[in-house]
């Protein structure tokens, strides 16, 4: 078959670029300030405070849902928002992709979930499982979606609900994570867009950050609970952040001199530093949330990204550098004018 050999009737035409049109989060309403958690590990022997949290991560407070509030709930609040400030209708949708590591059920999928909340009933939907990288990893799908013309409007999601598979009594890891989503509706453009995106996965370091147990003939098989060698996935971090940065930079053919804005994982706000500093970026170019909404693992780049656009600071025509590291081990970065 020759290379220009003809489309076939019915196949959809590729567009150049897609575009983020639209953004919005949805945290639960229970914050809980580093003081009461503090306390109440207090109650159960575990001892942790206030000033250990914020020197060694940065993190102030985190949202934490209330029993029986699900990824799906956040979800589809975030992506109200989102298509909202987009300006368009559920029913405009072809496709949703949600980013989680705690998905309301083995399956459904929570995309389908959030597609039948939404009444979005033209979209394909499904889920990505890449961890606190799931974000980075369901735009880059998405991306490569409307490119290709399988779908015009897009609705990208990450959503968690962490707080459900932390050991509360484990201080090296309970006091670091939070619960929320965040989302962005993608959608064909003729100017771009997402410029650049990198995806990366090490599956011989999974131990270092993993939930490595399951349920299998009615019981519990292995440990269930979010465990994380600290120190490794501190050094990992700051190391491939960097690496995976000047890659994008150099497929979308700019320079970090170009990057408006670092929309980061948000994990510790010395990781943020550190990748910040390698890479040039001036502090106040950098977007941290950390403090606020601890780490939400995949809704953390679209919170800090909703809460940038809707503060004002990142305006259209901004390029902007996202990033995600975590479980797997993976990693990624996506650049994309605003
Ligand atoms: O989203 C995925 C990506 N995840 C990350 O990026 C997390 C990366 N890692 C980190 O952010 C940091 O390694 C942590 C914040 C998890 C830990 O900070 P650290 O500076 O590496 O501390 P450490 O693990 O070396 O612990 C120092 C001490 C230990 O006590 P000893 O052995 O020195 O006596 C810990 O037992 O701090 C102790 N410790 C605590 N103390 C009070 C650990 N957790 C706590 C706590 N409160 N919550």
């Amino acid at each position: 078959m020759s290379a220009t050999a003809a489309r076939p009737a019915g196949n959809p035409a590729p567009t150049a670029w897609s575009r983020i049109i639209g953004t919005g989060s949805c945290l639960p309403e229970r914050v809980v300030s580093n003081d009461e958690l503090a306390a109440e590990m207090a109650q159960r022997g575990v001892e942790t405070s206030d000033s250990w949290i914020v020197e060694r991560t940065g993190i102030r407070q985190r949202h934490l849902a209330e029993r029986g509030v699900t990824s799906s709930q956040l979800g589809t609040e975030a992506a109200r928002r989102a298509l909202q400030d987009a300006g368009i209708e559920a029913a405009d949708l072809d496709l949703i992709v949600v980013a989680t590591s705690t998905p309301d059920f083995v399956f459904p999928s929570t995309a389908c979930l959030i597609q039948a909340n939404l009444g979005a009933s033209k979209a394909a939907a499904f889920d990505v499982q890449a961890v606190c990288t799931g974000f980075i990893y369901a735009l880059t799908i998405a991306d490569s979606f409307v490119r290709i013309g399988r779908a015009r409007n897009a609705l990208v999601i990450g959503a968690e609900v962490f707080s459900r598979i932390l050991d509360w009594n484990d201080r090296s890891t309970c006091v670091l994570f939070g619960d929320g989503a965040g989302a962005v509706v993608l959608q064909a453009s003729a100017e771009p867009g997402v410029m650049a995106a990198k995806l990366h996965a090490d599956g011989s370091q999974t131990k270092i950050l993993c939930a490595a147990g399951n349920v299998a003939y009615g019981e519990v098989i292995g440990d269930p609970f979010l465990r994380m060698e600290g120190q490794a996935v501190f050094k990992q971090a700051v190391t491939v952040l960097d690496r995976v940065a000047h890659e994008v930079v150099e497929e979308a053919g700019v320079t970090l001199a170009d990057v408006d804005w670092l929309v980061p994982h948000q994990a510790n706000v010395r990781i943020i530093n550190a990748t910040a500093k390698r890479l040039g970026v001036p502090a106040e170019r950098v977007v941290s949330t950390v403090d606020l909404h601890a780490n939400t693992s995949a809704a953390s780049v679209p919170l800090a990204l909703d809460a940038a656009r809707r503060d004002g600071r990142i305006k259209r025509g901004d390029t902007v550098m996202l990033q995600g590291v975590g479980g797997g081990f993976t990693w990624g970065a996506v650049l994309a004018r605003m």
